[in-house]
């Protein structure tokens, strides 16, 4: 009996949300905004709390500074049920991205800070006996860890810990994953569309599933927004199931992280894969009922509710 479900390897970083601006920032000029709200940013961070409300056992492996920021993350993971003692405090201070909302618009400045140096072995190898199961997300953002993964990828196997991944999108826009030898490594690949194609250099995403497919650990669930998701599995046999549509939608972010807390929190559980989809269908559509990647998912309950009340399903969790 493993001690977590769930082992939440990823980026962490503070967002300073900055809203009611008065005009753009120019060079030498004091401007002020209305509003500030300062919280735990990430979206490995949103999946972590997400799968916490969704009754897995979690804990997470990400690196801050040893300052108030930190703290902040800490507390702020503590409070959304995720275990913390696996956070590495090193040298480096926390990130933080100060967002700058526009009505509809926004501009991010983003200081990586700690999680532009964490690797392999800052890792307690602890972390790879008491999971059961290793998500790994936001690799473009972590350039230690890309440059590590196969040991992160061998130290799980030579457990047996199942592994999913979802590499986000690259901002270099390079895609430096030598994805022949990693993915089959990766039990669960969890890319969007426009990710699978970038990571393989496919004009289309038909020939993209098509060049990944074989290199599959046991399946991939490729995410495609407001039309669903699509399953495929090692053996090339697909299962597409539309979007649970949310007509009024507040806002996406952290959909993919919802959908993918869902996706894993069935898989643990020993879901059947299908049932697996369908479970991060509905935490994805959960997601967007709510302002941010987590405010919908105040407890299993609510989200119970939420599933049955708007999208006429029970969620097998
Ligand atoms: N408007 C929506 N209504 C209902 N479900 C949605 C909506 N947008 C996204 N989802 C669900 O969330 C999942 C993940 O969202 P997506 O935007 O594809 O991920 P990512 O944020 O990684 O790009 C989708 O596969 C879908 O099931
Ligand atoms: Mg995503």
């Amino acid at each position: 009996m493993k001690r977590y479900d769930i082992a939440a390897i990823g980026e962490l970083n503070v967002d300073i949300i900055l809203n009611g601006i008065e005009s753009e920032p120019e060079i030498g000029k004091e401007k002020f905004a209305r509003d500030m709200t300062v919280t735990l940013g990430s979206s490995t961070a949103i999946f972590a709390a997400n799968a916490a409300a969704l009754g897995s056992r979690v804990c997470f492996v990400g690196m801050v500074g040893r300052d108030s920021f930190g703290s902040l993350v800490r507390s702020s993971l503590e409070a959304k049920g995720v275990d913390t003692r696996f956070l590495i405090e090193g040298d480096t201070p926390t990130g933080a991205t100060i967002c700058m909302n526009y009505g509809e618009d926004r501009a991010n400045l983003t200081y990586p800070g700690a999680m532009d140096v964490m690797g392999f072995d800052d890792i307690d190898p602890a972390v790879f006996e008491l999971a059961g199961h290793i998500h790994l997300s936001s690799l473009f953002l972590q350039p230690r860890l890309l440059q590590d993964i196969d040991r992160v990828l061998d130290a799980a196997a030579a457990r047996g810990v199942t592994v999913s991944l979802d590499t986000q999108w690259d901002p270099a826009e390079t895609w430096q994953l030598d994805y022949r030898s990693v993915l089959p490594k990766v039990t669960l690949f969890l890319p969007n569309e426009k990710e699978l194609q970038a990571l393989t250099g496919k004009s289309s995403l038909e020939a993209a599933i098509a060049e990944v497919t074989p290199l599959l650990g046991r399946a991939m669930l490729v995410k495609c927004g407001s039309r669903g998701s699509l399953l495929v599995r090692r053996d090339g046999s697909r299962t597409e199931l539309p979007a649970f549509l949310n007509r009024a939608v507040v806002d996406a972010i952290g959909a993919g992280d919802s959908c993918n807390a869902g996706f894993i929190s069935a898989f643990v559980k020993g879901l059947p894969l299908e049932a697996c989809q369908e479970t991060g269908n509905l935490t994805g559509a959960v997601n967007t009922t709510a302002a941010g990647g987590t405010g919908a998912f105040t407890s299993l309950e609510h989200v119970r509710n939420l599933c049955r009340d708007r999208f006429g399903r029970a969620i097998q969790l």
